[in-house]
């Protein structure tokens, strides 16, 4: 089944809670993180998460665009989020690897990022980790609104063949520039999980820009 995460990055924050009901027919919330030096943009961190976790039922997947993410997993744990992705670029394999484990002690799912620059082969030490979620971005991290890349299909495709060989229950989410037109691209590729920031906040219907992406 595909499911749907609307991105709140493109929501108004002003009206978050009022915004966050919107998109109840989706499947997850996925909540972007950023901290100004992994990514050249700054957003929201943790009491912002702590508090969407009161206002919403919905499962929170949190993607982390920080440096050295290892020092908040436990934060944004007990802040409330149900998945946090943490990206490979983003500290040395062992620090990632530490803090894969320190989320499954915390009893959240598990999931590693991957910059569009990143080749597939590179999930292959985390899926056997038992990752719960493999997420390949589908522009460069940082903003909204971004084109689609369509280069990125192979690496969806190249991730979707490893999955299927070491861990098929690890789910393969897309981000970046998913919009009707290119959410069947993505999930003939092998994605299972599509965030949509733009193209569910920049429509006057929710409910039915979320439903045209359900392919
Ligand atoms: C970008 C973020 C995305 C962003 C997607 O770095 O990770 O989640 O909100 O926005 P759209 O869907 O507008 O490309
Ligand atoms: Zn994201």
């Amino acid at each position: 089944m595909i499911k749907i995460a609307p991105s709140i990055l493109s929501a108004d924050f002003v009206n978050l809670e009022r915004d966050i009901k919107k998109v109840s027919s989706a499947d997850y919330l996925h909540v972007d993180v950023m901290d100004g030096c992994f990514v050249p943009n700054i957003t929201i961190g943790v009491p912002v998460v702590k508090s969407i976790r009161k206002c919403t039922d919905m499962f929170l997947d949190v993607h982390l665009m920080i440096d050295k993410p290892l020092r908040y997993i436990e934060d944004f744990a007990k802040a409330g989020a149900d998945l946090l992705s943490i990206h490979l670029e983003a500290d040395h394999p062992t620090r990632i690897a530490e803090a894969l484990k320190v989320m499954g002690e915390c009893g959240v799912k598990k999931a590693v990022a991957l910059r569009p620059i990143t080749a597939a082969e590179a999930v292959l030490p985390y899926l056997e980790l038992g990752v719960d979620l493999v997420l390949v971005m589908t522009v460069e991290p940082g903003f909204g609104g971004q084109a689609f890349m369509e280069s990125q299909l192979d690496t969806i495709r190249q991730v979707r063949a490893i999955i299927e060989k070491y861990n098929p229950a690890c789910e393969l989410e897309v981000d970046g520039g998913i919009a009707p037109k290119t959410a069947p691209l993505v999930v003939e590729a092998g994605a299972n999980v599509l965030v949509a920031g733009s193209a569910v906040y920049g429509k006057e219907d929710i409910p039915a820009a979320i439903a045209a992406l359900r392919v």
